[in-house]
């Protein structure tokens, strides 16, 4: 399947990670005046270091669908991080999972206060639309802007990520059935996911990438799972056994750990497969995807 090695993969990684760290930073809000609490916070939050998978899986499937201008998918990149990093803090908060660490530092409540926790995630939010409809208006055609500002909302929102986290927290500490963990799953993980692969995509190939990310989502929150069990605190840059404490029902604890480490492997493998077959080639979108198997944060 590929002719990449081990380090040229890595290298290739993290040149990506340092580019897209770069448009976060140029995305910031800029001239803050009486409001720099929040312009911290902001920043406190965005740049602490995370993975950067959205905006890494936007930008090669652009690339895979023929996107040759990156200055145009630049600004929907930041916009999935600044969405995925607002979930986080608010997750993060007393009324959600109540953590006081992640990616290795203190959560933004615990640094500013959660009043500034909570206006944070809000301000990343509202931003992230901000940032993507000026990207938008800036395109050739300013409908494909559009339609991947359909796309990210609707991923979001009550069809998406948030409709998976409130499934989430009403079922937490109850016991549920397979279809709500799918159901939760497939919400409050794969649905950004989806939505970093749909956002460039090609319209006749969109229901296939769509699936392509469901399936890198269920591999990578089921992954989560295990390493919330396995890891330690120092790997994973917060506390681990997060899920038990919390009384989470997990694909681990309703599969066990052999059924849920060949669930991430076979739901990886299938996600390569259907890239695989589509028309067009990205091989560095193939390899990170199969190194999210191993990935041991
Ligand atoms: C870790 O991402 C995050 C997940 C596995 C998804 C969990 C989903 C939520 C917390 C949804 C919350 C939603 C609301 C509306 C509050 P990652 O490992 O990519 O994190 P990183 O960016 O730090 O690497
Ligand atoms: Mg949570």
């Amino acid at each position: 399947m590929t002719s990449m090695t081990q380090e040229q993969f890595q290298d290739a990684l993290n040149a990506r990670v340092s580019t897209i760290e770069k448009v976060l930073v140029s995305a910031l809000p800029k001239n803050i005046t009486k409001q720099k609490t929040i312009a911290d916070a902001m920043e406190y939050s965005l740049m602490a270091g995370g993975k950067r998978l959205r905006p890494m899986l936007m930008l090669e499937a652009y690339r895979l669908f023929g996107g040759s201008d990156e200055a145009e998918i630049e600004p929907f990149m930041a916009a999935i991080e600044m969405i995925h990093t607002y979930s986080l803090v608010h997750d993060d908060l007393p009324a959600m999972d109540n953590d006081e660490y992640r990616r290795g530092r203190k959560n933004t409540h615990i640094v500013y206060g959660e009043d500034m926790g909570i206006l944070a995630g809000d301000a990343l939010l509202n931003y992230a639309y901000e940032t993507a409809v000026e990207g938008a208006l800036k395109l050739k055609d300013p409908a494909n802007g559009l339609k991947a500002l359909q796309i990210l909302s609707r991923k979001a929102g009550v069809y998406g990520m948030v409709g998976g986290q409130v499934v989430d927290v009403e079922l937490t500490g109850k016991p549920i059935s397979e279809e709500q963990l799918d159901f939760i799953y497939r919400y409050k993980t794969s649905a950004l996911l989806e939505a970093s692969l749909m956002a460039g995509a090609a319209e006749e190939e969109i229901a296939q990438i769509e699936c392509v990310g469901r399936l890198v989502g269920l591999a990578f929150q089921i992954q989560d799972d295990i390493l919330d069990l396995t890891s330690t605190a120092e790997e994973l840059g917060k506390p681990i056994g997060s899920d038990l404490r919390n009384e989470k029902t997990t694909y681990v604890s309703l599969y066990g750990m052999r059924e849920a480490e060949e669930a991430v492997e076979e739901y990886s493998k299938e996600a390569v497969e259907i890239l695989e077959n589509l028309s067009e080639e990205n091989e560095f979108l193939d390899q990170l995807i199969v190194s999210l198997i191993h990935r041991k944060k």
